[in-house]
């Protein structure tokens, strides 16, 4: 029989395993994809919401395909202000996969589909607009998956470029940093 301390000392390593483990996960997926879980800020947000605005309203029918949708929070918000169009999220590391997806509105028709794995080159062939904020490295990477996009979709990329594409719009976030938000069409 475990007395009161031995009980709280059990819960206390609980608690703290479960956290190591984690963050320890959060950890070996920023390495293994190059880009952190970091949420987009209330201005940058506002900022890719109206670049995806401008990239869907000549876009072909098909979903918003968000790559790395981190804790969903943008998720959220394109469902919202976009529930005309499904939205398609990917995200490779668990613990901010397993916060989206319990957070996302269950009841809501085309309500936000998750996908715990990173993106592919068919998952964009029926694709609208993609939507990114990832990493400098990330977007290099990722850069040839953008070809398998219909013609007149886009490419919505906050904070980085996608290298040697050139943007037919650039907006710029009310930010401190006046973070850019790059808009493409393929
Ligand atoms: C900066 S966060 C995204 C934040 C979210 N879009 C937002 O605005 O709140 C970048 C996320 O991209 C994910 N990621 C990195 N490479 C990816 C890939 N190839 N496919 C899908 N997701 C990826 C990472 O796991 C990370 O959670």
């Amino acid at each position: 029989m475990f007395n009161g301390i031995d009980g709280t000392l059990i819960g206390f390593f609980t608690a703290l395993a479960l956290f190591a483990a984690v963050a320890g996960s959060i950890l070996w997926f920023t390495v293994r994809t190059g880009s952190s879980p970091t949420p987009s800020g209330p201005a940058l947000r506002r900022a890719i919401l109206a670049a995806v605005a401008e990239a869907e309203a000549n876009a072909p029918p098909g979903p918003i395909i968000e790559i790395g949708g981190g804790w969903g929070g943008l998720a959220r918000a394109l469902h919202h202000r976009f529930p005309h169009r499904p939205v398609v999220v990917f995200e490779p590391s668990w613990a901010p996969y397993w916060v989206s997806r319990l957070l996302s509105p269950r009841s809501a028709a085309n309500r936000p589909r998750f996908k715990n794995r990173a993106v592919r080159s068919e998952d964009l062939a029926a694709g609208a607009v993609a939507v990114a904020y990832l990493a400098p490295e990330t977007m290099k990477r990722l850069a040839p998956l953008f070809h398998a996009l219909p013609p007149g979709a886009a490419v919505v990329s906050a904070m980085f470029a996608i290298p040697g594409w050139t943007p037919g719009m650039t907006l710029t976030a009310d930010d401190l940093y006046k973070s850019p938000v790059y808009l493409y069409r393929t």
